[in-house]
């Protein structure tokens, strides 16, 4: 049922905040966790795949796990694993992200990893699924089911096992002691507080939204870490608004798609801190071409110069993406709704996709 809400994406993006607590909670209780750390340690290399939002929270996983252990992932789109099946061998991890672990395309980049003897480390949502029964090691996410086709609290519930994954990596390697990794445990029980932002913005939000229905097109920005939340924001506005959305890395945006923008142009930037100064100078290049310049961010965005500032509230790079992604998966609903399309139920869109 709806619980109320008037459509499972809004009551999802507000159960976010539960989500988070319930996998984290079901995680450190987990020997999963450990047994995955270990084929991670003594991989050769590590691969992680996944398809369209999941294909993101890959993305995310490698900025932290590189940062947090020195260990560098190859990343690909599930329906592009040819490329990287000539480099793969038994020495090799695979993590397969997938909330449904019935996507074709992610199966079958599992599939041909396997054949190779590449050993498989699943994350998914469903007890039971196909991925989870040809994985090596399955992490659970606790998300509860997820109805409306956008993935939310898939999304985020990923990120923290991925982030948890990474610390027990980078604790088992001896990168972080012991003590170091119950903090991390510990800051991420705080992922639920952050992720109320969308409760706390959603006035805010909807006036937003009231701007961006009416662009044909725009542009998310981000770097680092934000560039991998700029992709998972763009795809989610495109999927339910049908609005043009385009992520670029900031610094890459003046490579080309700086063209496109002409006054009245949106450009959202997506403010996860440590990059403050090298954002502002890119607002600061967009204004000068007249675009209007959005900022979702945290508090440290304050003085950005922007035309509109959500802020979230003031979170480290750990907890950036519980406090940033809420409001903005919750700007696609009501960019949808405003338009008047069925968010739960998008266009030419099935909630899992099961052909190639
Ligand atoms: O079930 P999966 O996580 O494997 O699904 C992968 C994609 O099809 C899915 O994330 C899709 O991109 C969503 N509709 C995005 O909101």
């Amino acid at each position: 049922s709806k619980g109320g809400y008037p459509h499972y994406m809004l009551k999802e993006i507000f159960e976010q905040p539960r989500a988070l607590y319930e996998t984290l909670i079901g995680l450190i209780e987990d020997p999963a966790l450990e047994e995955a750390a270990e084929l991670l340690v003594n991989a050769r290399r590590v691969f992680v795949t996944g398809a369209g939002t999941s294909y993101h929270a890959t993305l995310v996983f490698k900025h932290y796990i590189t940062g947090m252990a020195g260990i560098v992932p190859i990343d690909f789109i599930a329906s592009e694993h040819p490329e990287y099946m000539a480099a793969v061998s038994h020495e090799d991890v695979l993590i397969a992200v997938s909330q449904s672990g019935e996507t074709t395309d992610t199966l079958q980049a599992v599939r041909e990893a396997k054949k190779r003897g590449v050993k498989i480390i699943a994350v998914t949502n469903v007890i039971g699924s196909t991925l989870s029964r040809l994985a090596d090691v399955t992490l659970y996410t606790r998300a509860g089911p997820e109805i409306g086709v956008a993935a939310t609290k898939t999304f985020l519930t990923q990120v923290l096992t991925l982030q948890l994954l990474a610390a027990r990596v980078a604790c088992k390697l001896g990168v972080i002691d012991k003590s170091d990794f119950e903090s991390i445990v510990e800051k991420l029980s705080s992922a639920r507080e952050a992720a109320r932002s969308a409760e706390r913005l959603n006035p805010h939000i909807k006036a937003l939204a009231v701007i961006l229905s009416k662009a044909q097109s725009m542009f998310v920005l981000g770097r680092l870490l934000g560039a991998h939340l700029a992709r998972e924001a763009a795809l989610k506005i495109k999927e339910i608004s049908y609005v043009h959305a385009e992520a670029y890395p900031a610094g890459e945006s003046k490579h080309g798609p700086i063209a496109l923008v002409e006054e009245g142009f949106p450009v959202i930037f997506v403010g996860t801190p440590g990059v403050e100064k090298k954002l502002y100078s890119n607002m600061e290049e967009m204004k000068a071409r007249g675009a209007k310049v959005i900022v979702v961010g945290v508090d440290s965005y304050e003085d950005a110069p922007a035309d509109y500032k959500v802020l979230v509230g003031s979170y480290d790079e750990t907890l950036a993406p519980y406090a940033i992604m809420p409001p903005l998966q919750l700007l696609a609903y009501h960019m949808a709704v405003m338009l008047g399309y069925d968010p739960d139920k998008p266009r030419n869109l099935a909630k899992t996709v099961t052909v190639e």
